[in-house]
């Protein structure tokens, strides 16, 4: 279980506020979406989960344990985070990408090597032919499909994913958001998952806050939300099925 509680972030000494007394519980084995406009502050909240980013104000505990008392190492361990955009580090193979936190942990070469390749073949990528390459040489959707297989090579509890298949194609877009509610299911992975498209919020998020200028909005099922919408933003967001943001 994450919870914020009361968590802001300022950029500029407490002047202005990017993410401004947020709230909110994500219960384990949930999926939690993230959807809000560009610039409202979920990609400062999903790295303030991992302490990539620390917080001005408030707390975020896992499992009752307040982050900052944890191991910051430790800490990354139990999370795979999916940037946005990918973040794959451009020098190394695909295979070194996917298991460098394997490395990090001290894994032998072999072991990590199997485990990034039966990741390769779980995003169906051959591992024969993409293993040895580097990021430039795949496509975007490609290297957004390694970007998720690193995030989970350490088979963590706990998934952050931010934008994670923003540039893929419809149909392989479908196939991973499909995985994705795989691992959740048979696996119990908690995950929050950031997007600004409201029919995948839909589609894969058990709740979805929505967070506009920093501020959550609200938080509920799809159902909850479009039968009772908190505010005037919502409401407009909802009020087609289609919308993105
Ligand atoms: N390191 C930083 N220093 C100063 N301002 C920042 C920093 N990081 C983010 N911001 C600002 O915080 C606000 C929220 O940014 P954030 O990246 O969280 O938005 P987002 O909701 O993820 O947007 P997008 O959908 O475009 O990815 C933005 O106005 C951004 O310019
Ligand atoms: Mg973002």
């Amino acid at each position: 279980m994450i919870q914020l509680k009361h968590v802001c972030k300022s950029f500029d000494c407490l002047k202005t506020f990017v993410v401004d007394d947020v709230s909110l519980r994500i219960e384990t084995s949930e999926i939690l979406i993230l959807l809000g406009s560009s610039g409202s502050g979920k990609t400062t909240t999903l790295k303030m989960i991992n302490r990539l980013v620390e917080p001005s104000q408030g707390a975020i505990e896992i499992d009752g344990e307040n982050i900052l008392a944890c191991d910051v190492i430790a800490l990354r361990r139990r999370m795979g985070y999916v940037f946005q955009g990918t973040g794959l580090f451009p020098h190394m193979s695909v295979e070194d990408n996917i298991a460098i936190v394997l490395k990090l942990m001290g894994q032998p070469i072999k072991k990590r090597m199997q485990r990034a390749h039966e990741l390769l073949d779980m995003i169906n990528l051959d591992p024969k032919v993409y293993a040895q390459r580097l990021p430039e040489e795949l496509s975007g959707g490609q290297r957004q499909r390694v970007g998720v297989a690193r995030a989970l090579a350490a088979d963590p509890n706990i998934l952050l994913m931010d934008e994670p298949f923003g540039a893929l194609d419809a149909i392989t877009r479908e196939e991973l958001q499909d995985e994705l509610l795989r691992l959740n299911r048979d696996l119990h992975k908690t995950i929050v998952f950031v997007t600004h498209d409201l029919s995948e919020a839909i589609k894969l998020g058990d709740k979805i806050a929505i967070m506009h200028e920093g501020r959550l909005q609200q938080m509920g099922t799809y159902q909850e939300i479009l039968h009772a919408p908190a505010t005037a933003f919502v409401k407009d967001l909802f009020a087609t099925k289609d919308s993105a943001l």
